[in-house]
């Protein structure tokens, strides 16, 4: 039986008619601007997005810190929720590329109240002025939480009225769009910059984009050259993320409910506790009352393998190429290796 991998969903393979589409590519030299494939894919994601533009970058990583920097100055601040892919899993990239210092809210989603409160100008000669707030929508360590709509627009109106630009790491907008059911372009309203990835629930193998303004995207595409990121016959990729785009999307649904059905099947086993309150899309975060690397261990000796987020929490992911049966099992798999360990 092959293994159930749920460590994260950028571990899908290409389709079968994924791979066709890359086949059949039109490509021409993307930094001359030259690649019809890439123009289309970036068209297309300005319009689901609802930006004037949108920029093709290698990965979710880029996207974001392009768009950061594109809007900063070195020495501005960041402000973002807890736990921020952008501040904990992208190197150190901020302060290393852009000489941004970030300020971490307490919570994974924050209000308009709380930003006004930590919000620092640029009159005081002490502060590190703010010249973004960050939000990222699902949040990954917040366990694929999606954000209410309502709240989002408050946060970006108060970034606004306070003179700070607002960025949407959107690396799960899909997702967050499938599970609330509405559009993208309704959860990127007001923003000034979009970084969506197309190599996570959506399963090609590698792009994001970034989506703004006409303006900002011209100076993310100078930057994108600057960190190497300008990629020549790219249109084999877009036509990856356009065949995403467009099939991949609605059935994100199918991995909502199975990370619903594992979440279910596991929460009321002994030494796991699971807030379903939290499932709202592909992830699952499974808190124990013991170390969570045996159980990693244990898990991937029975073919499931899953990720330790924490000393005692492991984290589920669910994707196109693991179907309900497969997150059943694994379900029963995880729960028999807490029971043993
Ligand atoms: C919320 C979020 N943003 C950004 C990224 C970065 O994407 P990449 O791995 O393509 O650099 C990830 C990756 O998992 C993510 O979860």
């Amino acid at each position: 039986m092959s293994a159930v991998d749920l460590r994260s969903d950028t571990v899908t393979r290409p389709t079968a008619a994924m791979r066709r589409a890359i086949a059949e590519a039109e490509v021409g030299d993307d930094v001359y601007g030259e690649d019809p494939t890439a123009r289309r894919l970036e068209e297309r994601a300005a319009e689901l997005i609802g930006t004037e533009a949108a920029l093709f970058v290698p990965s979710g990583t880029m996207a974001n810190q392009l768009a950061l920097r594109a809007q900063t100055r070195p020495g501005d601040e960041v402000l973002l929720g807890r736990d921020a892919h952008v501040w904990r899993h992208e190197g150190g990239a901020l302060a290393a590329l852009a000489g941004a210092q970030t300020n971490m809210m307490p919570g994974h989603t924050f209000t308009a109240a709380e930003v006004r409160a930590a919000f620092r100008t640029n009159q005081d000669v002490h502060a590190s002025p703010t010249a973004v707030v960050a939000v990222e929508n699902t949040h990954n360590m917040g366990g694929g939480i999606c954000w209410d709509r309502a709240q989002l627009a408050e946060v970006v109106a108060a970034a606004h009225e306070l003179g700070a630009r607002a960025h949407l790491d959107g690396a799960r907008l899909w997702n967050a769009a499938v599970a609330g059911r509405c559009s993208e372009r309704d959860l990127a309203a007001g923003f000034d910059s979009v970084s969506v990835c197309l190599s996570k629930g959506l399963g090609a193998p590698a792009g994001s984009l970034i989506c703004g303004s006409r303006d900002l995207i011209f100076q993310c595409r100078r930057l994108r050259k600057m960190h190497g990121g300008g990629m020549r016959q790219v249109g084999i990729l877009a036509a990856a993320g356009l065949h995403a785009l467009e099939h991949h999307r609605a059935r994100l649904a199918d991995d909502h409910a199975n990370a619903r059905a594992l979440a279910e099947t596991l929460a009321h086993r002994p030494g796991i506790s699971i807030d379903l309150a939290r499932v709202h899309t592909n992830i699952v975060m499974i808190d124990l009352q013991r170390p969570a690397e045996p159980v990693v261990a244990a898990c991937r000796a029975q073919g499931v393998l899953v990720g330790a987020t924490a000393a005692q929490r492991i984290r589920a992911v669910t994707h196109l190429d693991v179907d309900r049966d497969a997150c059943l099992r694994a379900a029963q798999v995880v729960a028999a290796a807490v029971a043993a360990a």
